[in-house]
């Protein structure tokens, strides 16, 4: 069992707060589902737990609350968490008394059906309303009453709450709320509400308090991070302020949106040199025509203009994007023009998804007439396409030497390591390497440990992942 308050980061304001704390021995198991923005919720949640006294258990049959926190984005994500809620039924037939709790993208959707049809649901509450977690916790324990606090704030930013993070190197840093673009086939301004940014001087201080409890990689996160906006302080200034306060920290961010991605942004990456050479960029789709239906504001013209900057000031640039294929209405040649468009980026990696229908989205009235098999067709040409540029560009590199930041055991063998590439690449090295010199003879062996950055030379490759066995001096 993990001690929650044991885990909170140096911080005077909240040692007051873990001072008053409650005592109570009751154990929370929290799953979460979806984005790193929910990953990053969760992360406060505990903490909101951690002051009325709750400790988190990895045990689930040792648990007295289980909460949920949920993703609403497709259809299929959605299905996952419902096939979960069936195989929570068992334990609360076991624990009459146990608490389940649906938190997220999903509650917020779904509200007052969920409760409804889900009988041993207790409570649901939404992404801005987790302050109130504990008290409807409280109240359904003390008189089964089932709590529902699901309203969408327009200040809300948790500002003061210093989120219990998991042990690690890496650490996610929440810099804006909610979404104001309203893409029309996405359910998030409906689910997370509208756009507010943190104070910049809270997120500053955060990510001096995290590299000095550890943290060496931190990713600033938001739906669109473009929009941050904080007494006149746009993205690029913040970025830039974080980067000159932790110089030895990585600095990441996600998502970028490519309507307001501009130059500034790409300069100051450019211009530190711990902001990491990374840009996710979501296109969606190569065609025009589906770009406006989606309300996504840019033209392919400008996405490539920006791609080209950006490979243009940071040579050698890991990039990204988001697709969704079979968008309603979509052609055949509006599909191909998706595929040349990532022929012709040449992304390190891909995410590409089928259209999902959400209810109250402006394309859910549109109608979505292809058969499954073009959908499933679609789907395969994009994937099988970006694969091979994948594998292209991760055999060109073997051979050469990278640097690495190793982040954590590999999920494959507790003998290697997994690190990261400033481009963002994962590399899998051995624990225990051989150093070599300039003549390629190895002169002694080396433990290596999680948080080092190392320079390494890479030896194999597949379309995901980079492989490597000496450490270079
Ligand atoms: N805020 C980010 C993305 C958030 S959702 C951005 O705008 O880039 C992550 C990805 O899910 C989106 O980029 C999109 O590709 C995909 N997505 C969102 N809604 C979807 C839907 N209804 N069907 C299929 N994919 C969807
Ligand atoms: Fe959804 Fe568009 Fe906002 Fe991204 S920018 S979260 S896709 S509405
Ligand atoms: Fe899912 Fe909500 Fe994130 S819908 S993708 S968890 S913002």
């Amino acid at each position: 069992m993990i001690e929650l308050n044991k885990l909170i980061i140096n911080n005077p304001a909240e040692q007051n707060l873990n001072f008053n704390k409650p005592s109570n021995d009751k154990k929370v198991y929290i799953e979460t589902y979806g984005c790193q923005m929910n990953f990053s919720d969760t992360e406060i949640v505990l903490s909101v737990l951690s002051q009325f006294g709750y400790n988190e258990t990895s045990e689930i049959n040792d648990s007295d609350v289980i909460l949920v926190n949920t993703c609403a984005i497709r259809d299929n994500a959605e299905q996952r968490v419902y096939k979960r809620l069936d195989d929570l039924k068992k334990f609360k037939k076991t624990n009459p008394n146990l608490i389940i709790g649906i938190l997220g993208c999903m509650a917020e959707r779904l509200r007052s059906d969920l409760l409804e049809k889900r009988k041993m649901v207790d409570l649901i509450v939404g992404p801005d309303e987790y302050r109130k977690v504990p008290h409807l916790i409280e109240s359904a324990m003390e008189s089964g009453e089932k709590g529902i606090a699901v309203k969408l704030s327009k200040v809300e930013t948790y500002d003061d709450i210093v989120p219990v993070r998991k042990e690690g190197i890496s650490a996610w840093l929440t810099i804006i709320r909610g979404c104001d673009k309203f893409c029309t086939f996405c359910v998030v301004p409906f689910t997370r509400g509208r756009e507010r940014s943190r104070n910049f001087k809270n997120i500053v201080d955060e990510a001096k308090m995290l590299r000095d409890s550890g943290v060496r990689d931190i990713t600033l996160l938001g739906q669109n991070v473009n929009s941050y906006d904080y007494e006149n302080t746009d993205f690029p200034d913040l970025l830039k302020m974080v980067a000159k306060a932790v110089p030895d920290v990585r600095i990441r961010y996600s998502t970028s949106h490519p309507y307001d991605c501009d130059t500034k942004l790409l300069e100051t990456m450019a211009e530190y040199d711990n902001i990491c050479n990374y840009l996710h960029l979501p296109v969606q789709s190569g065609s025009d025509r589906i770009l406006k239906l989606m309300n996504r504001l840019y033209s392919v013209e400008h996405y490539m203009k920006v791609m080209q900057k950006a490979k243009d000031l940071m040579p050698g640039i890991g990039l990204s994007t988001d697709i969704i294929s079979c968008f309603p209405s979509e052609t055949e040649e509006e599909h191909k023009m998706t595929v040349d468009l990532i022929k012709q980026v040449r992304y390190d990696g891909a995410y590409t998804f089928i259209y999902s229908p959400r209810e109250n989205t402006k394309a859910y009235r549109m109608p979505d007439r292809l058969s499954d098999e073009v959908k499933k067709e679609r789907m395969d040409e994009l994937i099988y396409v970006q694969r091979e540029i994948s594998s292209e560009i991760h055999r060109a590199l073997i051979g050469k030497e990278m640097e690495v930041l190793i982040e954590s055991v590999s999920k494959k063998s507790d003998e290697q390591f997994m690190g990261r590439t400033d481009c963002n690449k994962s590399v899998i090295l051995p624990k225990e390497v051989t150093f070599v010199n300039e003549n390629g003879e190895l002169i002694k062996k080396h433990e290596c440990k999680i948080g080092d950055k190392v320079k390494v030379k890479i030896v194999k490759a597949n379309s995901a992942t980079l492989f490597s066995e000496h450490i270079l001096n």
